[in-house]
């Protein structure tokens, strides 16, 4: 027999991270209602060491069931010591809503598209620059903190570069590196709103969860002829033109491919 929750498999699709944090508030709601009174029974403070386990262990059980990866349950059996280690350290309790809206304002933008920030080295951006036509327009579609396009714009005397990056603080950050750079331009945006019509190089190094849109937004607006390269990340099933190895990471690679 298979149970099937739709909503909850297409919450769990679109937002791993609030799934996996539901889980833990119910394992917690489930172990407290269900062993509190049993637990009780052992000395202190063993009962609230067991409570602690069986609430990580349900919470990850429940996380890799419903996320349907294995990567998640240390994650999840460890939550609770560090709820407990946040107890007994006594802090404030406005550190836990900076600590949350500060994650979200640096890595936020990626939440739905499942994409953290880290950052494309200078071997990349030595590709990078060698594939833009002169007088190109291209842009970084996820830009964290936009090193691509102005190592586009220092490389290339003509053209104009864009950054689209999602997340509030990084974009402010990315527009102040960019404020030198006359043919930068950043937009704090999510990069499905930005039009690709008039592009001629799209850049991305995101993840291998939003390839296969990109590709279809990336047909459906560019002219054919302009390039999608993606850092790291191929798009699956589209074989492309040229393959570029770069230095860093073993995996790490240009994949460039035609519209
Ligand atoms: C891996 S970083 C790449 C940064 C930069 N492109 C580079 O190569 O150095 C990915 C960035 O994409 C941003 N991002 C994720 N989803 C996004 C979305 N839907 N719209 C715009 N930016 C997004 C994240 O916030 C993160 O800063």
């Amino acid at each position: 027999m298979t149970l099937e929750f739709p909503i909850l498999r297409s919450l769990a699709t679109r937002v791993p991270v609030v799934t996996a944090l539901i889980v833990q508030v119910v394992a917690f709601g489930v172990v407290l209602g269900l062993l509190s009174r049993p637990l009780a029974h052992l000395p202190s403070p063993w009962s609230g060491y067991a409570l602690l386990v069986a609430w990580g262990l349900l919470a990850a059980l429940g996380t890799v069931l419903l996320l349907r990866s294995a990567w998640w349950w240390p994650i999840q059996v460890v939550v609770p010591w560090v709820v407990l280690l946040g107890i007994r350290a006594d802090l404030p309790p406005w550190i836990w809503l900076v600590a949350l809206v500060g994650s979200l304002v640096v890595f936020g933008g990626g939440i739905f598209t499942r994409v953290p920030l880290y950052l494309s080295n200078p071997s990349a951006w030595e590709a990078l620059s060698a594939l833009a036509a002169p007088g190109c327009r291209a842009v970084d579609l996820g830009a964290g903190f936009g090193g691509p396009m102005r190592a586009l714009a220092r490389a290339q005397p003509t053209g104009q570069f864009l950054s689209v990056e999602a997340s509030p603080v990084t974009a402010l950050v990315c527009a102040l590196l960019a404020l030198p750079y006359r043919r930068v331009q950043v937009r704090w945006a999510s990069l499905w709103s930005q039009s690709l019509t008039d592009m001629d190089l799209v850049y991305v190094f995101l993840s291998p969860v939003p390839m296969e849109r990109l590709w279809a937004k990336a047909r459906a607006e560019m002219r054919p002829g302009s390039l999608v390269v993606s850092n790291t990340f191929p798009i699956p099933g589209v074989a492309p033109e040229r393959v570029i190895p770069l230095t860093g990471r073993t995996d790490a690679r240009l994949f460039v491919y035609r519209v």
